[in-house]
Formats: structure tokens, C-alpha cells, sequence
């Protein structure tokens, strides 16, 4: 079931699903049509990649027949929203899950694979060394965003997305592409893309399950607008869409799912 918002507010679609499982496969088959519409256009296709452990089955489909041949892996770069300040053998690492349950099947060219390098002891060093990643990939010159074809997002019970968390300066970086907040609630800092990073996306997929999002969701999609404590409202993509791939525990507090 989906609801669509009217045509003149932003691109916004909500999808509940029955399961993760259901969840994941709907999301899976996203994945392949905006690699194919973005390889068919230009031959490559750039996604954004989530940490976390909700898409863990995604990429696990993915990986696996019958959907592993549906995509040109060799045409695929991955890039990562955000990532833990620990190296990329960490247990925490989100570059180590994704290499785990995808990149370790699909085997795309290393030079595909666009990591945070979080393995510098500091955290903005590593931030400046992946937005210089960045500026070089898409060719951006100053004051240029670059436009990935897919970011997928998840969502934390506090509303963060990404490591953009409540009441962090983060919030409000209008001008860098990445950033290294200080996470105080975690005691750690954090490497991200910022909003405007995410926000020049063509198109933004959220999965978000598990009965413990289900009050951070109705406050992000029908509450009131307060991103220092929602931020995942900061993102609305400014000339693409947003969906919203959300399993029924997770929706469960919706009006749009009644
Ligand atoms: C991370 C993610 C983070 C995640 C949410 C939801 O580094 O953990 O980027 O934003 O998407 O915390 O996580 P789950 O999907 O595990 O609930």
C-alpha cells in the first residue's frame, strides 16, 4: 500500500510492508531499475550506501540469484552516508558490513568501491580526505553538489539518519559536502554527508523497520517540523523523490497507514 502525496508538495511516497523480508525485496527491485535507468543513461550508476543492520537483507538479496545477474556490478559505485570513526575491520565498521553481505559477492572493481577512510585517528581528516573523494569523482567545482542516482537512508528510534543526530551543529551545515560531528550520546565522533550532500540525491530510499521507530516515524512524517530533533526531516531532496520503505511495526503509529 502507498501513499502518495499531491503532486505539488515534494516527491514524497510512504510504502508499508508486511515484513523486513517484504521490505527488503521491494527495495531490492528499486536497486535494480535505478541502476538500469542510470547505466542505460550513463553508464554508470552512484548509490549511497546505509549502515546499520536494517539493510543488511537488502544487500544479502542482492548478492544472491536471481537478482545478483540483474545488475552491470561493474558499473556500480558505492559510496557510504556516513561511517563509524574505526577501520574498516572493525565490528562496528559500516563499510565492513557492506563488505560483508554485498561487496565480497559482487566483487565490483576496486576503484568502484568509495569508502570513508575512517581509519585516520582523526575523524576530519577522514572527512576531508572522502569529500576530496567526492569533488574528484563528479568533477564538482566550488559551490557544486554532487547528484547520486540512489541514497539509501535508515533511521535511528531518536529520528537521526545517517550521523546526523539530534541537537548536533551538523544539522546546519549548509556549505560541506562531509562532516565529522562529535556524537556526545555515543561519546564518539562520526563521519557523514551532510544535508545539502544527501539532499541533491535523484532519489532518497529510507528503509525503516521494527516497532522501536514507530514514534519516531509518525513524528518525522506527520509531526510538526523540528529537525534539531527529527533530523531525518532535514532530508527532502530538492529536484528528486523520496520514498519511505517502512514495515508495519515501524508504521504502526501512522495515520497514512490506517
Ligand atoms: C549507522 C547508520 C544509521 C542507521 C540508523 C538505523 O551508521 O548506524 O548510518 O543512520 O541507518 O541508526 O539503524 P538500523 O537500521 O540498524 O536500525
Amino acid at each position: 500500500m502507498s501513499a502518495q502525496q499531491p503532486s505539488n508538495a515534494l516527491r514524497r511516497e510512504i510504502e508499508i510492508y508486511n515484513s523486513v523480508e517484504e521490505l527488503s525485496q521491494a527495495a531490492a527491485e528499486r536497486f535494480i531499475s535505478a541502476s538500469d535507468v542510470a547505466i542505460r543513461a550513463r553508464g554508470r550508476f552512484t548509490v549511497v550506501l546505509s549502515g546499520g543492520s536494517t539493510p543488511r537483507s537488502l544487500y544479502s538479496l542482492l548478492a544472491t540469484e536471481p537478482r545478483f545477474s540483474r545488475v552491470d556490478w561493474r558499473r556500480v559505485h558505492f559510496f557510504w552516508g556516513d561511517e563509524r570513526s574505526v577501520p574498516p575491520i572493525h565490528k562496528d565498521s559500516n563499510f565492513r558490513m557492506v563488505r560483508e553481505t554485498l561487496l565480497s559477492k559482487v566483487n565490483p572493481p576496486p576503484t568502484n568501491i568509495h569508502r570513508i577512510p575512517a581509519e585516520k585517528t582523526v575523524a576530519s581528516e577522514a572527512a576531508k580526505a572522502y569529500m576530496e573523494e567526492l569533488k574528484s569523482f563528479f568533477s564538482l567545482q566550488e559551490g557544486e553538489w554532487p547528484r547520486f542516482d540512489l541514497v539509501l537512508l535508515g533511521m535511528g528510534p531518536d529520528g537521526h539518519t545517517a550521523s546526523l543526530f539530534p541537537d548536533t551543529l551538523v544539522l546546519h551545515e549548509a556549505t560541506s559536502l562531509v562532516a565529522a560531528p562529535w556524537v556526545d550520546k555515543l561519546k564518539s565522533y562520526r563521519i557523514t554527508l551532510t544535508p545539502p550532500a544527501l539532499n541533491h540525491a535523484a532519489h532518497v530510499l529510507f528503509i525503516v523497520a521494527g516497532p522501536d521507530k514507530a514514534p519516531a516515524l509518525r513524528e518525522v512524517l506527520e509531526g510538526s517540523f523540528r529537525p534539531e530533533t527529527y533530523p531525518a526531516q532535514l532530508i527532502r531532496p530538492l529536484d528528486g523523490k523520496i520514498t519511505w520503505m517502512v514495515d508495519r511495526e515501524a508504521a504502526a503509529q501512522l495515520h497514512t497507514g490506517k
